[in-house]
């Protein structure tokens, strides 16, 4: 039975919160749909609803999805009051026309530019000024495993890409798949940065994404890569394409996949199964830099004093230590504050907030440049990767046209 303290303990958040009561509506825009992802939207829903706000749930599967039925809106003059994004530059367009409403107010009361890393701070503001709040750190190149597939195989948890192929042949021939994948353009995005950063490290992926320098593109490295990433394919299952990753997070939860590269997202589905890492599976950062993402929610700008209320109070409680803590246990990230007590997480966590201490193993993910770069050799990655029979040297090609055709 709960003891009174661990009672009081589970309902902390919702307590500790500021008394003064909002009953304002917000209509909160997500791609948050997976078991995981829900338990942790929860934490936020509940913690404004607790300050006596009105949370109005806007929940649309597929982050691309959701990111433009928001930007439609916004532009369309309907918005919600508060929409997610991912850290980094998606929503840089909309501030430059005007459209977000900062929330310097909130960051200055409650010391933003101290607390946060300051690449989340630079992701978060625009010419000094904050117009979004950051809620989180992904690690993006993680490989979740199943601990009892792999004894069976006879196998230990691969610590690269190598030998995790190398592995295959055992873990196919004990019946299991040895990485599930889910075969949707930005899952093969996340699996093809991962590779990257494993061969040639951050120099290689910042060149790409960062620098746009083809000759990057065209190297033995890049080549290489591209390589290891094609053999990848022949570790997947039939039913890979179009699958959403929280399915296919499930096919390694239930004993069914040795593998899956994700982002820490993934860890939220193991803690809503009740799992615990070290135990029933594992996760292991995967080698050349810890890939760094996450999420932030912005202010579409609102006439209505009320809605204006409700976007500061909601910027405010997104960030507020407790709702951090309890919010990224659930959601598998770390939180983005420096001075929150994180000794109560997980291995993975503790593993991640380490890998963040040290700034020459932390390489900002693809979303943190050029959107439209992101979009073009997105299409190109993905291409390569439902199309076996073509050749590295096509795949080069393509892909530095898709760097010279992006913004
Ligand atoms: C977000 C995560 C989310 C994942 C899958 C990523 O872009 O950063 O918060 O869980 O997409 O929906």
């Amino acid at each position: 039975m709960k003891t009174l303290r661990q009672a009081l303990l589970a309902t902390c958040v919702v307590i500790a919160l500021p008394a003064a009561a909002v009953a304002q509506d917000a209509e909160v825009l997500h791609w948050w749909t997976s078991g995981g992802e829900s338990a942790a939207v929860k934490v936020f829903a509940d913690a404004y609803t607790g300050a006596g706000g009105n949370w109005i749930d806007t929940a649309i599967a597929g982050g691309q999805n959701a990111r433009n039925a928001g930007v439609n809106r916004i532009v369309g003059g309907n918005p919600p009051t508060v929409m997610q994004f991912n850290t980094g530059e998606q929503f840089s367009e909309l501030v430059a026309n005007g459209l977000l409403r900062d929330v310097d107010s909130v960051a200055k009361a409650n010391n933003w530019s101290d607390v946060l890393p300051k690449a989340v701070v630079d992701a978060a503001t625009r010419d000094g000024s904050f117009y979004a709040v950051p809620v989180n750190i992904h690690g993006q190149n993680w490989l979740f495993t199943n601990n009892d597939v792999l004894q069976k195989s006879g196998v230990e948890a691969p610590q690269s890409f190598a030998e995790l192929i190398a592995a295959a042949p055992k873990i196919k021939e004990a019946g299991f798949t040895p990485l599930a994948h889910g075969g949707q353009n930005w899952q093969d995005h996340v699996l093809f940065d991962a590779v990257v950063l494993e061969t040639g490290g951050p120099d290689l992926f910042l060149k790409i994404y960062r620098d746009k320098d083809t000759d990057a593109a065209e190297s033995d490295e890049f080549r290489q890569a591209a390589e290891t990433y094609g053999k990848l394919r022949a570790l997947t299952d039939e039913g890979s394409p179009g699958r959403s990753w929280n399915e296919t997070t499930n096919l390694v939860l239930t004993g069914k996949a040795a593998a899956q590269l994700m982002g820490d997202w993934a860890k939220g589905e193991f803690i809503a199964a009740g799992l615990t890492p070290g135990k029933e599976y594992g996760c292991t950062i995967m080698p050349g830099g810890y890939m760094m993402g996450g999420d932030v929610f912005v202010f579409p700008k609102v006439d209505d004093e009320a809605a204006k209320a409700a976007q500061d109070k909601m910027a405010e409680l997104m960030l507020s230590p407790e709702v951090q803590v309890a919010f990224n246990m659930k959601k598998g990230s770390v939180p983005v504050r420096l001075d929150v007590d994180v000794s109560a997480m997980d291995q993975c966590a503790q593993a991640g907030m380490k890998a963040l201490q040290d700034p020459a193993k932390q390489v900002a993910s693809h979303n943190f440049y050029s959107p439209d770069l992101v979009g073009t050799t997105r299409d190109v990655i993905t291409q390569y990767w439902s199309a076996p029979e073509m050749g590295t040297d096509e795949f080069v090609e393509n892909f530095v046209s898709a760097m010279e055709a992006a913004y």
